[in-house]
């Protein structure tokens, strides 16, 4: 086994991202790819990934010595802050440019892929039969001791243990979008996961560049989602309700807490497509009459007004 390679299967959004940092801190990365169209969609995401990468970790220069810079830094990127300096920049960019060239690999031959991998890491779409699917494949082309993880946000390793063929070497690593700059990655095993496994995976997420958050048990949504979607849900229903309006109930969270955004502020970050999709996944939304109901015919026009947050330049607020 090769403990600097490490395999991740889907290159997508979140497997792109994944991918990129492993290889910025000297792992040998392969994605494993289904078909020659998805190299041309994978491709694209690489390059594009790579040089926002560099571009934050360039631009972080501008922020030594402002007292906001430790809040803003790419903390995926850089280890210590403190010691950093514009020279110190320039030459982990460098090295980066060079790992993210060196490093990376597109393999569609899934036993070529997964030989001799320390870790193989599936971040495909929220689809259980295809995730199954790719499971099962691999189960015996995997070396003995590779271990499993999957980024699913919102399925349980314990519905999959089955089908890997390692249930004691598998478990959940859950990254966040922008990994270089959101660094966190939640661990969770199910009841089968052993714990040396869970602590190799503890290590592993630190060793690039992530600060590992382990989960003792399973929970859907993990540890962050668990808070922030029934805290965004409260903040909707209040706005729904007629109770008080958006820019009140993120002014009264600042006050009270501290905290730099409010839920309304958070809601444009995330995105209105994703908070109404999350809302009317709940079998009340359908329900004429219901708060959720309400939440979910507010958010829609929204969106249809093109107001769907940051990334739209109006959401709740104006940008
Ligand atoms: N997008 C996010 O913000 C985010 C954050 C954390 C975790 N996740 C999780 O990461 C995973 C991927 O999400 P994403 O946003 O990158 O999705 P995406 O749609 O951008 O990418 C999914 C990838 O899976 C591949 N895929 C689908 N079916 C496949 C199959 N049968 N065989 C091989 N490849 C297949 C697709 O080709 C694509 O490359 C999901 O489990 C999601 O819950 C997403």
């Amino acid at each position: 086994m090769n403990n600097k390679k490490v395999v991740i299967a889907g290159g997508g959004v979140l497997g792109t991202q994944i991918g990129l940092i492993c290889a910025y801190h000297g792992f040998d990365t392969t994605f494993w790819l289904r078909s020659e169209s998805s190299i041309g969609r994978t491709t694209p995401k690489i390059e594009r990934y790579s040089a926002l990468m560099l571009e934050d970790l360039l631009k972080a220069k501008a922020l030594i010595g402002n007292p906001m810079g430790a809040f803003m830094y790419p903390k995926g990127m850089i280890s210590d802050w403190q010691s950093m300096t514009a020279e110190k920049i320039d030459e982990l960019a460098e090295e980066g440019a060079r790992r993210f060239k060196e490093n990376i690999h597109i393999e569609l031959d899934m036993a070529a892929a997964v030989k001799d991998a320390y870790i193989v890491i599936e971040s495909m779409s929220e689809d259980p039969q295809a995730k199954i699917g790719v499971y099962t494949a691999m189960k015996d082309l995997l070396d003995e001791d590779t271990i499993l993880c999957t980024n699913s946000s919102t399925l349980l390793p314990s519905m999959f243990a089955e089908y890997t063929g390692r249930p004691e070497k598998y478990c959940s690593l859950h990254f966040a979008n922008t990994i270089w700059k959101n660094n966190t990655a939640e661990i969770m095993g199910h009841p089968g996961t052993s714990p040396e496994i869970f602590n190799a995976v503890v290590a592993f997420a630190a060793d690039i560049g992530m600060v590992p958050l382990q989960l003792h048990k399973e929970q859907p949504g993990y540890i962050l989602n668990s808070m922030l979607v029934p805290f965004l849900s409260a903040a909707q229903a209040l706005w729904a309700n007629g109770v008080s309006d958006p820019e009140t109930i993120d002014l009264t969270w600042r006050l009270a807490t501290g905290a730099p955004a409010g839920p309304f502020q958070i809601l444009d970050i995330v995105g209105l497509e994703t908070a109404y999709n999350i809302n009317q996944m709940k079998p009340a939304a359908q329900q004429e009459g219901t708060v959720e109901n309400k939440i979910g015919k507010l958010l829609k026009e929204k969106i249809d007004r093109g107001e769907k947050g940051v990334n739209f330049g109006k959401g709740f607020y104006e940008y």
